[in-house]
């Protein structure tokens, strides 16, 4: 093993307990372990998820530890999301990296967890190549909604979010409306494959700038598809594959647009996207044409940086590092965590 600095990476914000060990820009393991607890509940359930981290986050760790090759002396920081998330998962990975820490005697390193899932393009095998400054991010989440221009490793400005629900939101709750499992947006995307986008149209919202709106899409949905069941009781059944193509297209067309506003008032070439759903088929498909159509330079990155994961903590905590950027054990986790 050579002297780069190796760190470890520790995310607890919602319901995935993750840990991952970079070195020099390589990943060297990444486990998350996800809470299925909460599929049918159609959200994540706070107590629950707190509950789930304490006892998933020894073992994932270790697991993390023993896929990377190394023992906890060789570690050189802990990395871990201080916020924004759920209070009660956020204190699981803080007193677990506050505590490694301490005993191990190594510096502690707080990271915004949105701060992460932009700096994963940095990770040496999540593109053919890391975007260069400045480029636009299109942050999208179960829990944001940001057009971010990035002009350096920390220095992020949002031009844009959303004024209500999250994008991620808003495939999760039209799938609760139609009787999916919680999250419904890989479901919503996998059905989506067999049908038909043109087949039901739901209005788009008109909100000003570079902001979004998703919470008047969620009550156009449930209305027209109670009005629906009230005629054939069979109609989602009947219907899922359309509906779900149709529903993953206005979204994605509501995000594209603003994405495609912001580019051209800021000059910026350079798009990108980030979070959760940006694991989407659908948004990676019509960033690609952007790319073929329009020349913008696209930056798409690899599936297991896009849903929640301890490897861009682990990145945020490098970059970090190397700027000598270390936290206080004293430092408090937070819910809300402007970027
Ligand atoms: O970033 P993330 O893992 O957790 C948060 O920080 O919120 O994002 C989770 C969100 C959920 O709303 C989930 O439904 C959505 O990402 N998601 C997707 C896809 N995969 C995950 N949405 C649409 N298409 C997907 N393939
Ligand atoms: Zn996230």
């Amino acid at each position: 093993m050579n002297t780069f600095p190796i760190i470890l990476g520790i995310e607890s914000s919602c319901d995935d307990t993750a840990a991952a060990v970079i070195q020099k820009n390589k990943i060297l393991s990444n486990v998350v372990a996800g809470q299925k607890v909460h599929q049918s509940y159609g959200g994540v359930v706070p107590e629950l998820a707190s509950r789930a981290h304490q006892q998933n986050i020894v073992p994932v760790v270790n697991e993390a530890l023993k896929q990377a090759g190394i023992t906890k002396d060789q570690l050189s920081a802990i990395a871990y999301t201080r916020g924004p998330g759920l209070m009660g998962s956020l204190l699981v990975g803080s007193s677990f990296a506050k505590s490694f820490s301490m005993a191990l005697g190594i510096p502690l390193i707080e990271v915004n967890h949105m701060q992460g899932h932009i700096l994963a393009h940095f990770i040496e095998d999540a593109n053919e190549k890391p975007p260069e400054f400045p480029f636009l991010c299109l942050t999208v989440s179960g829990g944001h909604t940001q057009i971010v221009k990035v002009s350096d490793y920390f220095e992020m400005e949002i031009l844009g979010e959303t004024i209500d629900d999250a994008a991620g939101e808003a495939f999760d709750k039209a799938g609760k409306i139609m009787g999916l499992d919680y999250p419904s947006g890989p479901i919503i995307d996998k059905l989506a494959k067999q049908g038909n986008p043109e087949r039901f149209h739901f209005s788009k919202p008109k909100v000003d700038g570079l902001n979004y709106s998703f919470s008047g899409l969620k009550t156009g949905i449930l209305y027209f598809i109670n009005k629906e069941v009230e005629k054939n009781h069979d109609f989602v059944n009947e219907n899922l594959d359309d509906l779900c193509a149709s529903i993953q297209k206005t979204i994605v067309d509501i995000l594209m647009d603003k994405l495609i506003k912001a580019a051209k008032q800021t000059g910026i070439r350079q798009l990108a996207i980030a979070g959760g759903v940006s694991a989407n088929s659908e948004i990676r498909e019509r960033l690609k044409e952007f790319q073929k159509e329009k020349g913008f330079e696209v930056f798409i990155p690899k599936f297991s940086y896009t849903t929640d994961n301890a490897a861009m903590i682990a990145m945020a905590g490098q970059l970090k590092f190397e700027l000598h950027d270390f936290s206080e054990l004293t430092i408090p986790s937070v819910a809300k965590y402007h970027i």
